[in-house]
This record gives structure tokens, C-alpha cells and sequence, in this order.
């Protein structure tokens, strides 16, 4: 269990309750759903909520403020909510999201980089990490990263201001502090308050995923072991076991009473603060869940299920979803169908391959590898010579595209038992050649 901050992003492991989120998803919800006022007066019917942007991955992260959602995914992508805004320019997940008070969104990516963006402007690249950037914080014109190349950075609109180097291994998570310091939690089973003068290490001997500082100083932890752990300024420590697999995700309320929690497992729910007590339970989630936040009088949580879900915080209620997911559903009953869910998350079959994290496999047999026009592909896969065959792809998912394809932005997974294998790969070739499916 200690290694479980290692899933993380190793999502492979999970791509069972993707498929099954995914089927459960009444799509036509979201378009009934859009908050805000201005929102409602052009809402489109339920026919039209395929066209409604909608994220092509898991969601990794959201972020809130009292008038805009962002969130950032598996797909690349990052959105802006109620507009329904795509922000682009990231080569991999969107693991990070954050909103600055000018309404500037900062994103932060597999790729290293962090980027700004302003609505109608061009994104910019603010500065990198040297390994993937897998939270931010933002503080008046500060913002803070973490990133998986054990430094936790300090910027301001121009660039870099300071790099936080001392944890051993990757930083997973960053909040700022009332006294303007800096909180990071790591991998290494540490908490560090930074200042001026260096840091001060708590440490808890469990991988920190999530960390949130009330403007009272304390500090509330989520570990990898599923537990929550309260810091009080004078040191002491409180916990509460959330769930058994790992905490991804802390928000705060705005008037800082309650903490919302989201675990890899499934678990969403509400504390209170000052008695560490569990208040609420949302109901009725995807696993996993990646981030949560409040916005404004809702919380909003993301995770396997593609869609950000709204929910009551007093009651626990679920308020609707934000986003269209792509209707995905393969077509088939069979085995190989059912195979293909864990696939369809990422790639559709469709001639337009729309925003999914990978490519479509429209016409997949015979086709060149990387060959998919208008996609991304990372350059270890272009580098391949290969043309894709159902041996080809068998392979692939015997070894792993790990071994099979060094280099390649495809999540670590393998398809261990042969007869689902062969499933997988007579769907596949009607599938693919079919004629393409609308998505
Ligand atoms: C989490 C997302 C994800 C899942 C799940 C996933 N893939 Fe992929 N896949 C990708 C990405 C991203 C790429 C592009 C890799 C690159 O550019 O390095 C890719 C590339 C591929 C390619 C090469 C396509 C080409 O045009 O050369 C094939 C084939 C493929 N995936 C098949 C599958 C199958 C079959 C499954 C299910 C068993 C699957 N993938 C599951 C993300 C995913």
C-alpha cells in the first residue's frame, strides 16, 4: 500500500472501472445540467449534447473559483467551465489545473511544462520541469508547482522565481500557506513548510498525495494509505481513515470549515474541519477519483468517468454533470467488445477521431504506425517502422507498450489472458473497418 502513490498515474490498473463508469453515464444529462444563469437561456435540447465539449480521458484535475470550473485530462486537454473553453498545447495528460485571480488558467503537464492562458489569447509557456508537473497552487500573482523531478517551483506571470529542491523523490502535491510560505507533500512520506529561510519537515513516514493549508495554518495531508492526516501549527497530528486505497484529492471550502476528499477507490466525502468528522457522503461516484474542489456552493469532483460531476454539499446530493462524454459504447455484445471498453476511454473508431488521449483506430490493420492524420503522436512511436497487423497488436498488449513500443505516451497495460486477447483482436477487425461509427 505504500507504493500505491506509484498508481497513481500508472492507470493501467484501472481501466475495468473506466469502462464501467463509462456505460453508466446517462450522456443526455449534461446538457440539462450547465450552471449559471447565463448558461440556462441557451441550453441545447437533449438531441444536441453530443456536441457539447466533453473531455476524451479521465479527468485528472479540477480547479474552482466562485465563477469558473477547470479541468484538466488524460486527453490533453484542459476545459473551461460553464463556457466549455478547450485549452490546448500540452503533449500528454493535463495533470494540473489552476486558476489565477484575473481568471488566467495555469495548466501543468505530463510533459513538464506549465502553461497560461487567457480567454481569446494564445497560450504561453511559462517555464518547465524537468519530469511530469502534477499539482499547482496559485496565491494573488504566485503560482506553485510540483513536479515528479522532486522540486516544487515558485513563478510569477514572467517565469521562475525559486526552486524548492530537498524532497526525495517526486513532489505529488502544493498549497500555499497564510504566512505566504509554501506547503509541499512528497512521495517521501514528507510534508515541508517553506519560507524565506528553508524548510521545515513534518514527517509521516507514508507517499503524500494531496495537501491543503487553512488560513488558520493547519495543514490537512491525504496519504497514500487512505488516511487524512490533520498538522496543527503546534505540530499536532490528528487522522482519519478515509478509505483503504489512496487519498488523490483535497478541497477546501471556501469559508474553510469542510474538507472534501477523493480517493482512488471510489471514495468522495465531506469533513468537518474542526472535529475531523465525516459529514457527507457523495453517493454514487466513479472509481477512481482523481480531484475535487468546491466552486462556489458546489463541490465538483473528476476522475475515471470523464465527466466532472456536481453535488450538494449539505446534502450530498448529486446536482448533475458537467461535459459531455463522448458516447464511446462499442458496438457488440461479445467478449472482444467488452474488451475494447478499457480501449474505448482513449480511442474511438471513428473516421474523426474527436479529442480522445489517443489516436482512432479507424482503419487500424495495415496502417502505418503513427499514421493517424491530425494526431499528436509522440515521437517514439513515429519513429517505429511497423505496420499494424493483429499479431502486431496482440503483441502489444502481451508485453505491454512499454516494452513493445519504448517511448510511447500509451499508459503501461497488458491484456493477460490469451482468449480475451483474441477477443479483442477479431473485434477489432470488424471494428475498425466498419463503417465508421458516429461519436
Ligand atoms: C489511457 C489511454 C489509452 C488506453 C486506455 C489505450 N490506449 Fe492505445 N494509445 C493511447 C495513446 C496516447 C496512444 C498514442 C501513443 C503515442 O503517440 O506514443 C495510443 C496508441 C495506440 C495504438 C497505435 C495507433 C497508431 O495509430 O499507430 C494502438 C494500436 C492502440 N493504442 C491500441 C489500443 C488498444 C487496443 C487498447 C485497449 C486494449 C488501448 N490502445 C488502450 C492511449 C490509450
Amino acid at each position: 500500500m505504500l507504493n500505491s502513490i506509484r498508481l497513481l498515474l500508472a492507470v493501467s490498473a484501472m481501466w475495468g472501472c473506466v469502462a464501467h463508469a463509462q456505460m453508466t453515464l446517462p450522456s443526455h444529462q449534461a446538457a440539462a445540467t450547465l450552471p449559471g444563469p447565463q448558461a440556462t437561456a441557451t441550453l441545447p435540447g437533449p438531441q444536441a449534447a453530443a456536441s457539447l465539449p466533453g473531455h476524451g480521458g479521465p479527468i485528472r484535475a479540477v480547479a474552482a473559483d466562485g465563477t469558473h470550473i477547470v479541468s484538466g485530462s488524460f486527453d490533453g486537454t484542459a476545459l473551461v467551465w460553464p463556457e466549455g473553453l478547450v485549452l490546448r498545447g500540452h503533449d500528454g495528460a493535463v495533470n494540473a489545473v489552476a486558476l489565477m485571480a484575473d481568471g488566467t488558467v495555469v495548466t501543468g503537464g505530463a510533459d513538464g511544462k506549465i502553461m497560461l492562458q487567457r480567454y481569446g489569447t494564445e497560450p504561453v509557456t511559462l517555464g518547465r520541469h524537468d519530469g511530469p508537473v502534477v499539482a499547482l497552487a496559485t496565491q494573488g500573482e504566485r503560482i506553485a508547482s510540483a513536479g515528479w523531478d522532486a522540486t516544487a517551483r515558485l513563478w510569477d506571470r514572467h517565469g521562475l522565481v525559486r526552486v524548492l529542491s530537498g524532497h526525495d523523490g517526486n513532489v505529488n502535491a502544493v498549497a500555499f500557506a497564510p504566512d505566504g510560505g509554501v506547503v509541499t507533500a512528497g512521495y517521501d512520506g514528507t510534508l515541508r513548510h517553506w519560507n524565506d529561510a528553508g524548510a521545515a519537515v513534518i514527517r509521516l513516514g507514508v507517499p503524500q498525495n494531496a495537501v491543503v493549508v487553512a488560513r488558520d495554518g493547519q495543514i490537512l495531508a491525504g496519504g497514500a494509505d487512505g488516511v487524512l492526516r490533520r498538522i496543527d501549527p503546534d505540530s499536532t497530528m490528528s487522522e482519519l481513515r478515509v478509505d483503504t486505497m489512496a487519498i488523490t484529492g483535497l478541497g477546501l471550502s471556501p469559508d474553510d470549515t469542510q474538507v472534501a476528499v477523493v480517493s482512488l477507490g471510489g471514495v468522495a466525502m465531506l469533513i468537518d474541519r474542526a472535529h475531523l468528522q465525516i459529514t457527507t457522503v457523495l453517493h454514487g461516484s466513479e472509481a477512481p477519483l482523481w480531484s475535487v474542489a468546491f466552486a462556489g456552493a458546489e463541490v465538483v469532483t473528476g476522475g475515471a468517468g470523464r465527466v466532472l460531476r456536481r453535488w450538494d454539499p449539505a446534502s450530498g446530493r448529486p446536482l448533475g454533470l458537467l461535459g459531455a462524454a463522448p458516447v464511446a459504447e462499442p458496438p457488440g455484445e461479445g467478449r472482444g467488445a467488452q474488451v475494447f471498453r478499457a480501449c474505448a476511454a482513449c480511442h474511438s473508431l471513428a473516421t474523426d477521431g474527436g479529442n480522445r488521449a489517443g489516436p482512432s483506430l479507424h482503419g487500424l490493420f495495415g496502417r502505418q504506425v503513427a499514421s493517424q492524420p491530425d494526431y499528436p503522436y509522440s515521437d517514439a512511436l513515429r519513429a517505429l517502422d511497423l505496420v499494424w497487423t493483429p499479431q502486431a497488436v496482440a503483441h502489444l498488449f502481451t508485453v505491454g507498450p512499454h516494452e513493445a513500443t519504448p517511448g510511447t505516451k500509451m499508459p503501461e497495460q497488458v491484456i493477460a489472458d490469451p482468449a480475451d486477447r483474441a477477443a479483442l483482436l477479431r473485434f477489432l477487425e470488424q471494428a475498425t473497418r466498419a463503417s465508421p461509427l458516429k461519436d
